[in-house]
């Protein structure tokens, strides 16, 4: 079997090789020698990891050593990292891999066998953490998988009724293109779950019987962007699925009397404490409510009109998940909060996959013609963002977010997705008949604060023949309408932050509080508009995702916000230090809703908060 997780760029490795192998010459070179260092092939070298890694980075990001040396990590810093490849061996797993626990010295197993060229590693428990480990002379023989797409893409089953029912259940499903099938809980059957589409207006009955095996517990599930009574929600605490057990959720797919713009909602588990476990399991489904006809606007449909789930998990030899929440921090009490301890507690809690799917399977193909497709894209990984591009710097044309289309098209040559957002956008595949076009992930632009994109290859597409395309792709676009006008004043400031001690525990804090579904941290009322204000204290990047409502992004950081981020939204990136400001008005349902970052591990780990509409 052939499982990547990266894709080597050579191009811009010359310049890299150079000035890193200088600098490791001068650090370890012999002290006496006077032959200029650089010009000496560097037979050892040293990868430093110094305090506050997790936020500045390996120390010695370019690191060269030359063939059948040795490379040593010495670990500074006051928490465990790793050193671990991108690239990955013929089994499956990472060429290198070795952990240095706080204030050790390691070496980095197998060095002396790499052929030749760059090593891209990076840290597995703080992935924007990352690194090139450059080989030069006459290396060894071990060299990384290349991409290779050896099974074709699958869309989950479609169902269109207004009374569904699914059956949370435990299946074999296939995720590598060979070897045995994967053991998942999932929506009736399949990863990911039926893919549900509606007309917006067409009122919904989901039925979810848990007939999953009994110690998984309740269950509770959330439909994402949409919007309905909070018994429907999916609450962490209340409304469950216990086991043995149906609910019945009641989606009107209406908003304020009217139906739903065009939306890609998704569907997953939400249970308090374990949302991370059960999606990593296989929980997550999509759930499309479609574009009410409109004269002018033809988007691709049918076939061209494709949902893409992107999701990352880990996998023993045997194709089944690994479970990294079997040694989980262990929740305590404190001052009648929450808190974490552990090794793995708040920050040190990021569930990261080595193995990327696409609908769940890893790295699928699709065959297409020489037209346009709809692509609507989500990222329902636990924790990585992906900054997704085309190998050949085709553009997207974006045309709306999860939640609506945009009022204007934009141009875009990547598109950074945080677990849960979604963007539709267009690719034009006219022109590249014959040629295969591989969807990639690249590390996100400079200018980014927070935790980097992931470096990885995604899917491919084969480029076929041209073929009949009645689409039309008009400059502007029937979006829905954004709540206007706003008030000046924020009614609550949202300040997603790192709290707790040494003594009590960690965790993801709200306003300095860890989750408690007891306490209600904001009231609005019906029928009102109101004005929040996100802020991020921590010096890692959040997911902010509110329910109930779709929102308008008025800031960004005190600006207007960018053009891709001005269509209703459900679920805003937030940078250390950023700031952003959002306006919604609440509309016809009263009750208990919840704002929380959507990487799984902080929303389980305390960085949730409950705001109640009320009459
Ligand atoms: Cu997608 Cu509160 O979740
Ligand atoms: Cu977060």
């Amino acid at each position: 079997m052939r499982r990547f997780v990266a894709h080597r760029r050579w191009a811009p490795a010359v310049a890299v090789v150079l000035c890193a192998a200088a600098f490791v010459a001068y650090d370890v070179g012999p002290a006496h020698d006077a032959r200029p260092a650089w010009a000496e092939p560097v037979r050892n070298a040293t990868i430093v990891i110094d305090q506050g890694a997790t936020r500045k980075g390996f120390a010695t990001p370019e690191v060269t050593v030359s063939g059948g040396g040795e490379v040593t990590v010495v670990n500074l810093d006051s928490m465990d990292h790793t050193v671990t490849s991108v690239a990955d061996g013929p089994d499956g797993l990472p060429v290198f891999d070795v952990r240095v626990k706080a204030g050790t010295t390691a070496t980095v197993p197998g060095v002396a066998a790499l052929a030749a060229g760059e090593w891209a590693f990076y840290c597995k428990f703080h992935p924007s953490m990352r690194g090139v480990l450059t080989v030069v002379g006459g290396g060894g023989g071990v060299e990384p998988e290349r991409p290779s797409f050896e099974q074709p893409l699958v869309v989950p089953p479609t169902k269109r009724g207004a009374d569904i029912r699914l059956v949370m259940r435990r299946s074999l499903v296939r995720t590598m293109p060979d070897g045995p099938r994967t053991s998942m809980w999932t929506y009736d059957g399949t990863y990911p779950g039926p893919t549900i589409r509606r007309r917006g207006g067409q009122g919904t009955k989901v039925t979810f019987v848990n007939r999953l095996p009994r110690a998984a517990g309740s269950m509770s599930t959330h439909l994402h962007g949409d919007h309905h009574e909070p018994q429907h929600d999916g609450q962490p605490t209340t409304h469950l699925i216990r086991p043995g057990r149906s609910r019945t959720y009641d989606y009107p797919l209406t908003v304020d009397g009217r139906p739903e713009p065009g939306s890609f909602f998704w569907y997953h588990d939400h249970r308090m404490d374990r949302t991370a476990r059960n999606n990593w399991r296989g929980l997550q489904g999509m759930f499309i409510v479609t574009d009410p006809p409109t004269p002018g606007l033809r988007l691709p449909t049918g076939a061209r009109d494709v949902p893409l789930m992107i999701s990352e998990r880990s996998f023993r030899a045997d194709n089944q998940l690994t479970d990294p929440f079997a040694h989980g921090p262990r929740m305590v009490g404190h001052h009648g909060e929450m808190a974490w301890v552990g090794p793995h507690a708040p920050p040190d809690d990021a569930t990261v996959g080595d193995t990327v799917l696409v609908n769940g399977r890893h790295a699928p193909y699709l065959g297409v013609s020489a037209t346009r497709y709809r692509l609507r894209l989500l990222n329902s990984s636990p924790f990585s963002s992906y900054n997704l591009t085309l190998s050949d710097g085709r553009p997207f044309l974006q045309i709306g977010t999860g939640s609506g289309l945009l009022p204007r098209a934009t141009v875009r040559t990547s598109v950074l997705l945080g677990p849960a957002q979604r963007a539709d956008v267009i690719v034009d595949f006219s022109g590249a008949t014959g040629r295969r076009l591989v969807l990639e992930s690249v590390p996100a632009a400079p200018g980014l604060t927070g935790d980097d994109a992931r470096e990885t290859a995604v899917m491919e597409f084969r480029v076929g023949a041209r073929a009949r395309d009645t689409s039309r792709l008009p400059a502007r676009l029937p979006s829905p309408k954004l709540v206007s006008p706003v008030p000046t004043r924020v009614a609550r400031t949202w300040t997603f932050g790192l709290d707790g001690n040494d003594r009590h525990g960690t965790f993801w804090s709200i306003n300095g509080r860890a989750f408690d579904p007891e306490r209600v941290d904001h009231r609005a009322r019906l029928g009102t508009v109101e004005r929040w204000r996100f802020r991020n204290t921590s010096d890692v990047t959040h997911y902010v995702h509110i329910h109930a409502q779709q929102w308008r992004t008025l800031r960004r950081d005190g600006k207007a916000p960018p053009p891709w981020e001005r269509g209703l939204e459900d679920t805003w990136r937030l940078e250390p230090g950023e700031e952003v400001e959002v306006a919604a008005r609440f509309t016809d349902y009263t009750g208990a809703f919840m704002i929380h970052c959507h990487m799984l591990d902080h929303e389980d780990h305390g960085m949730m908060a409950r705001f109640d509409v009320m009459p």
